[in-house]
């Protein structure tokens, strides 16, 4: 009863909200007085914010877990703030999370950095330390690193940096000269107030350069936008899907926002297809990486956060990340502040209370957390379908490519529409994995783009069996997990051995990589650097195998 009219039931508490306390448009609390902080103009260390700001910095503490228990709190249905691995339900970096794991993320991402470690996210001031131990930055050899580009959405040192190296050139540098103790400090550098605040005033302020850059394609004024707008463009910086520029199209590797035509996954997918490589290989479009064993260039998204949330539910209400994820919070019983306890707000009552309440006030905090699950369970649902339709639609273009028969009339054009089919089928089904409430952002968006994840993946099976006149069709039935084993383990290291490779049917098709030690233990170097491969580590284009 309650639950069918729940629709109903906030409508009419928006309208009554809106009339008496506006619900759903900008916050209610005062707006920040614009302070004299005096620190200097370029200050990056929380700890010199923090001496000012107390309060805020102690709710910003609240990131760093204390201790198992702390972090065992922290879950919930499908989230939690430690780092459990992704892929399975088996093997736990620190603490299983059995249920969470997607088991082919490995297979999908075979021949990219992704399938050697994916991990759940976790607090903002764990940022730096976690990338120094992940196995897709390059921990075992100097000669193939990561471009600097991925402390984009690690650090306020971005701006300092870029200065220093210029913008043609910091980007595309190796990404280890930037992760001994002398360049940053994990605790002071980690992502904190200098990326979303101006230190001289504390206004909200932009440090990114894919968002600044993006608002001036757009035409759009940051200091003309609302105060909601900028509540929600600070996380936008990095809880956004971007890809690294192709030297063809201006600085090599600077990080790009694919929104030219849109939000939609279709937008950014067409967006994708002029983004290439001009010359080599002959794809115009962009590619992250190829598929070792359908043979097609993928694309692999990011977090796209912000794209989801902005036309679903809350966010075509104009409700913003800060409403939910930075709730007001009183502190010492009287002082209310914006919680800098960035988590899920589902985490336990008195969140859930803090944050939700304040618009759904005829809400039971249990109706929320049900409601909130009810669309993830969905989602995830589907999520899992998807996934092994990708799975398949590989395996059918892999089959197809090395059929020996008699081929179907138009092979070759077929067999290039069924790799376009995988391409877009992944990309529609990554974008919602990626995306990080598992569907609570935009219901109806995330279910649209795995019901069409699964079509694309459909046709491409479709397609690669017409190319063999439907001999392989039959072979194509059946359980997936019989024909394509979840691949669960998998690192930098078992790629450097041909016996790990022989192992699965997929495996097979990649290459071993150079053997080589463990170079980087965090910020420590174990292993001297080999001149060959210093001049490698400075500043130049990326191999394939980067990347
Ligand atoms: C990820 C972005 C982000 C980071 C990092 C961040 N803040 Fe904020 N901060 C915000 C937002 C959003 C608001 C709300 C502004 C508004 O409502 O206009 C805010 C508000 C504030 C305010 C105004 C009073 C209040 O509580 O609403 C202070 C002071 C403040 N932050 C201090 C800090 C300090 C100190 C740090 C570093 C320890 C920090 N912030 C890090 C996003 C951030
Ligand atoms: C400078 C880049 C950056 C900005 C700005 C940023 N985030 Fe994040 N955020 C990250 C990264 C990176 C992680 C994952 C860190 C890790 O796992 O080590 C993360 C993790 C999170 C998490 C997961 C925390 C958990 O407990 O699991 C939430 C929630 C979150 N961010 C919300 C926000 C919101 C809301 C804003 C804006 C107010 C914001 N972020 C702004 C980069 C950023
Ligand atoms: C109406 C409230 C609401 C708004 C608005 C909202 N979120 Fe969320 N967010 C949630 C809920 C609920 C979850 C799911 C948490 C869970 O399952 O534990 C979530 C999950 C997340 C997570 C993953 C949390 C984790 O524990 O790993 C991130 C990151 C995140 N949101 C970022 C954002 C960003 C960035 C925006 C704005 C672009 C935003 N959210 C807007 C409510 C909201
Ligand atoms: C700033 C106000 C605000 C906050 C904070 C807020 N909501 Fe909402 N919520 C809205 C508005 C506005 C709507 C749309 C109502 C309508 O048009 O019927 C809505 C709709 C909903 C709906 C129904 C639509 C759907 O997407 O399923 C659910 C469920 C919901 N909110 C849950 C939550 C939860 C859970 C939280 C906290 C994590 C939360 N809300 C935080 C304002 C808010």
């Amino acid at each position: 009863m309650l639950k069918r009219h729940f629709t109903a039931l906030v409508s009419l508490c928006c309208l009554l909200l809106v009339s008496a306390a506006g619900c759903s448009s900008e916050p209610q609390e005062p707006l920040v007085p614009k302070y004299k902080t005096g620190l200097a103009k370029n200050e990056i260390k929380n700890s010199a914010f923090g001496k000012q700001f107390p309060a805020e910095y102690k709710t910003y503490q609240r990131n760093t877990l204390a201790d198992e228990t702390a972090m065992r709190k922290t879950e919930t249905k499908y989230k939690a703030s430690f780092a459990f691995r992704k892929n399975d339900d088996t093997n736990p970096p620190m603490l299983g999370k059995p249920g969470a794991g997607q088991p082919y993320l490995k297979n999908l991402w075979l021949g990219y950095p992704f399938s050697f470690e994916y991990n759940e996210a976790r607090g903002h001031t764990y940022a730096v330390e976690d990338i120094l131990e992940i196995d897709r930055i390059n921990r075992y050899a100097d000669a193939a690193g990561l471009p600097a580009t991925c402390w984009n959405c690690k650090t306020p040192k971005i701006p300092a940096w870029v200065e220093e190296f210029g913008d043609d050139k910091f980007w595309s540098m190796n990404f280890n000269l930037f992760r001994t103790k002398d360049k940053i400090d994990p605790k002071e550098h980690t992502i904190g107030c200098a990326n979303c605040h101006n230190a001289e005033t504390m206004e909200l302020a932009l440090y990114s350069a894919p968002t600044k850059e993006w608002l001036a394609r757009s035409n759009q004024d940051y200091n003309k936008l609302s105060r909601n707008e900028k509540r929600s463009l600070a996380c936008a910086q990095c809880h956004s899907e971007y890809y690294f520029n192709e030297p063809d199209h201006g600085p090599a590797r600077k990080p790009i926002f694919p929104w030219d035509n849109g939000f939609e996954p279709e937008d950014m997918y067409q967006y994708y297809k002029t983004k290439g490589k001009k010359q080599g290989d002959g794809f115009a479009a962009f590619a992250d990486w190829v598929h070792p064993v359908s043979k097609t260039p993928m694309l692999k998204p990011q977090h796209p956060e912000y794209e989801f949330w902005q036309n679903g539910t809350h966010g075509a209400a104009g409700v913003s990340c800060a409403d939910c994820h930075m709730p007001y919070t009183r502190v010492d019983g009287k002082k209310k502040i914006s919680s800098h306890l960035w988590t899920s707000p589902l985490r336990n009552d008195e969140m859930i209370n803090n944050s939700c309440r304040q618009c759904h006030t005829d809400k039971s905090v249990e109706f929320l957390r049900e409601r909130v699950q009810f669309t993830q369970d969905r989602t995830y649902k589907q999520l899992l379908v998807a996934q092994d339709t990708s799975v398949l639609a590989h395996e059918a273009v892999r089959r197809a490519s090395e059929w020996q028969g008699e081929k179907g009339p138009d092979y070759a054009a077929r067999m290039a529409e069924a790799r376009e089919m995988v391409r877009k089928g992944q990309w529609f089904w990554d974008l919602v994995s990626a995306e990080n409430s598992v569907g609570f952002h935009n219901p109806a968006k995330a279910l649209d783009t795995l019901a069409k994840s699964q079509q694309f993946s459909r046709k491409a099976v479709e397609l690669a069996s017409s190319a063999t006149n439907y001999e392989i069709a039959k072979d194509l039935e059946g359980d997936v997990r019989n024909m394509v084993p979840p691949i669960l383990e998998w690192s930098r290291k078992l790629q450097m051995d041909q016996a790990n490779l022989d192992k699965h049917v997929w495996t097979r098709y990649l290459k071993p990589l150079p053997k080589a030690e463990q170079v980087w233990d965090g910020q420590e170097r174990k292993q001297p650097m080999k001149t060959s491969d210093a001049e490698k580590a400075v500043p130049g284009p990326l191999s394939a195998l980067d990347r």
